[in-house]
């Protein structure tokens, strides 16, 4: 299927749904703490996306059980909300999806809870560059094959590995539209992106090995499979002729993300 072209009433009705989505991760930001449960993010992303007028896209669906996924430490994507504790020096991805007037917004980050060891502080600053890294290839007439270079290139070279087995996507009256949008990949391949455009980019950047294992049980649950730390960060953009625009972009600094002061030079 081919990728759809937004019209510009389209991009401000996702527009409108994305900063929802980055309103509500800031919230979750502004509530994180040690002692509180995943439960507890989940409640804080449920009555902050009802009380907007809008709906949690993640909630039932393909059968997720819950408003959010809450993914700690080796938990790559699509951790399930449940009575876990957050401790000190665990690190938690965040993925907030927003459905209002018909369309999605889809942002994630990963915090700190208390302080971070080296290594996760590492794998969390790589992934958070990365993001921004694979932001600044987007461009009408550029392919999606750069997005992914320009983000494997950098992931590896700083000693960490990009998941493989889920990519971003495009985005807009459903949550996942064409495009694919693979983290890994070669320059000057992939098909071309164009102005109106909209897909999210949101690589998984693992410490040690990419591959990964589904939670057998749960069916839901991704883990590194060597069980070393994952960290992600996600925005929603729309191509533009010049560049994009971020459309999940924040209107103030993430606490505990992007406020703790870097501890080491890139
Ligand atoms: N928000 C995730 C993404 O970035 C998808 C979560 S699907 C769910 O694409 F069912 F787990 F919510
Ligand atoms: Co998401
Ligand atoms: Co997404």
């Amino acid at each position: 299927m081919s990728i759809e072209l937004k019209s510009a009433k389209e991009i401000e009705a996702i527009r409108v749904s994305s900063q929802m989505a980055a309103e509500t991760l800031l919230i979750v930001g502004d509530q994180l703490r040690a002692g509180m449960t995943t439960d507890d993010i989940n409640t804080i992303v449920h009555d902050d996306t009802l009380r907007r007028g809008a709906t949690p896209s993640p909630l039932n669906y393909k059968g997720f059980p819950k408003s959010v996924c809450t993914s700690v430490n080796h938990i790559v994507c699509h951790g399930i909300p449940s009575a876990q504790v957050l401790k000190n020096g665990d690190i938690i991805n965040v993925d907030v999806t927003t459905f209002f007037n018909g369309f999605h917004g889809d942002t994630s980050a990963t915090f700190f809870i208390g302080t971070p060891s080296p290594s996760a502080r590492h794998v969390t600053e790589i992934c958070r560059k990365a993001l921004d890294l694979g932001i600044a290839e987007v461009k009408d007439g550029a392919r999606f094959g750069d997005i992914g270079a320009a983000i494997q290139q950098y992931v590896e070279a700083s000693g960490c590995s990009v998941v493989r087995d889920f990519v971003g996507h495009g985005i807009g009256r459903r949550f996942h539209e064409p495009p694919q949008v693979k983290h890994y990949g070669r320059r000057g391949t992939g098909e071309r992106m164009r102005a109106g455009m909209v897909f999210t980019i949101e690589p998984m950047v693992n410490e040690g090995g990419w591959e990964i294992e589904v939670d057998e049980r749960d069916r839901w649950t991704v883990t590194t499979a060597d069980r070393s730390l994952s960290a992600q960060f996600e925005h929603t953009i729309v191509v533009t002729k010049s560049g994009c625009e971020i459309l999940t972009e924040r209107k103030r600094p993430l606490r505990l993300s992007e406020s703790v002061p870097a501890v080491f030079a890139s």
